[in-house]
């Protein structure tokens, strides 16, 4: 999906090198734990992060040739923290499903989800590493931004006042700050100067910041099959997320219904008013916002390649449309 929109000749081939790469890098002597770190690998995903790194540095240095290794090693190590939080998420959710297949904490046990998204983190480290302080300080204080937007998320869960400073801030830390992150690596291991650095990293975190707005906009509007999770469950976990908090304020009702756990049926029509009042079309306009200010970014940078930076802003149009 995101290699077609790009049309960028070597992504096809540098993506497979991405992939032969993930795959070695959670090769282990204990072949359990081998197993389990390469279970949602093989699932699938979109593999959006390392794919923003090898485009941020087709931007810095051209899109019509391969990458170096280390732009490779630099994006294996972006999808390697997010596979670790993905393990931990589904602890912390109690999610049965991810990527179409079982769960790590569903099919072995929230141990063994704990244990080898510490061990995802580890390798993920151990990468950014052999790429210089500098990088690997990166990557370390991202991980740190992920830990604070998780926690924050929990400490205003069932939250009817959550406001949407609250929010903006979780996603910030949950989301954006790996999206900017793996822009950025993808720029230091190229060379680029510090304000083409900034203009990618900038650019990574309006649009982590647009995709979390849609993805939680679609946990409310989009079909269970679309989802591969029954819709509205975000409110059943107490996570009131942007349209949500837009529609509180305008429906005593789902305020009312809202604050504690709820069965199908209120479920139901807990999703029912969310989507009412225009909640849902105020929070895409704030994606659409995130969405211009990503293309501005890109806009508004010397030294990288037109052709790279139009694709990129083509797959951000793409993203506040898609529907999964
Ligand atoms: C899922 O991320 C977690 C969120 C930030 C919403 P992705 O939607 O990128 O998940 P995969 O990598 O495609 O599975
Ligand atoms: C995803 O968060 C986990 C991280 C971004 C670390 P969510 O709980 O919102 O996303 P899904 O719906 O499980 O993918
Ligand atoms: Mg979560
Ligand atoms: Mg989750």
């Amino acid at each position: 999906m995101l290699a077609g929109t790009l049309a960028l000749a070597p992504l096809a081939g540098d993506l497979d090198r991405v992939e032969a790469a993930l795959r070695s890098s959670v090769e282990h002597e204990d072949q359990f734990l081998g197993q389990v770190g390469a279970h949602l690998i093989q699932a699938g995903g979109k593999r959006i992060r390392p794919t923003l790194t090898l485009c941020a540095a087709y931007a810095a240095v051209g899109g019509d040739r391969a990458v170096t290794e280390n732009v490779v090693t630099g994006s294996v190590a972006c999808e390697l923290v997010h596979l670790g939080s993905l393990h931990h998420d589904d602890v912390i959710d109690e999610a049965e499903t991810r990527r179409g297949v079982p769960s790590v904490n569903a099919r072995w046990s929230n141990i063994v989800a704990i244990l080898s998204g510490d061990f995802l983190l580890a390798r993920a480290s151990a990468l950014a590493a052999s790429l210089g302080a500098e990088v690997a300080g990166l990557l370390a204080d991202t991980i740190g931004e992920l830990c604070r937007g998780q926690v924050l998320e929990l400490q205003h869960l069932f939250d009817i006042t959550r406001s949407e400073e609250d929010y903006a801030s979780a996603i910030e830390g949950k989301t954006a700050s790996l999206f900017a992150t793996s822009c950025r690596i993808g720029g230091m291991v190229s060379g680029v100067d510090e304000p083409t650095l900034d203009a990618l990293t900038r650019f990574g975190h309006h649009l982590g910041m647009c995709f979390q707005v849609v993805d939680d906009v679609l946990d409310l509007t989009a079909s269970d099959e679309a989802l591969g999770k029954p819709a509205g469950q975000d409110l059943v976990e107490g996570i009131y997320t942007l349209p949500v908090i837009y529609a509180i304020a305008e429906s005593d009702e789902l305020e009312a219904l809202l604050g504690g756990p709820l069965d199908k049926t209120r479920r139901d029509d807990a999703r029912r008013l969310a989507t009412a009042n225009g909640a849902v079309d105020a929070a895409l306009a704030v994606a659409r916002d995130h969405a211009t200010k990503a293309s501005e970014a890109l806009a508004g940078a010397d030294g990288l390649d037109p052709d790279v930076t139009g694709g990129l802003r083509r797959l951000v149009d793409g993203l506040v449309d898609r529907d999964r």
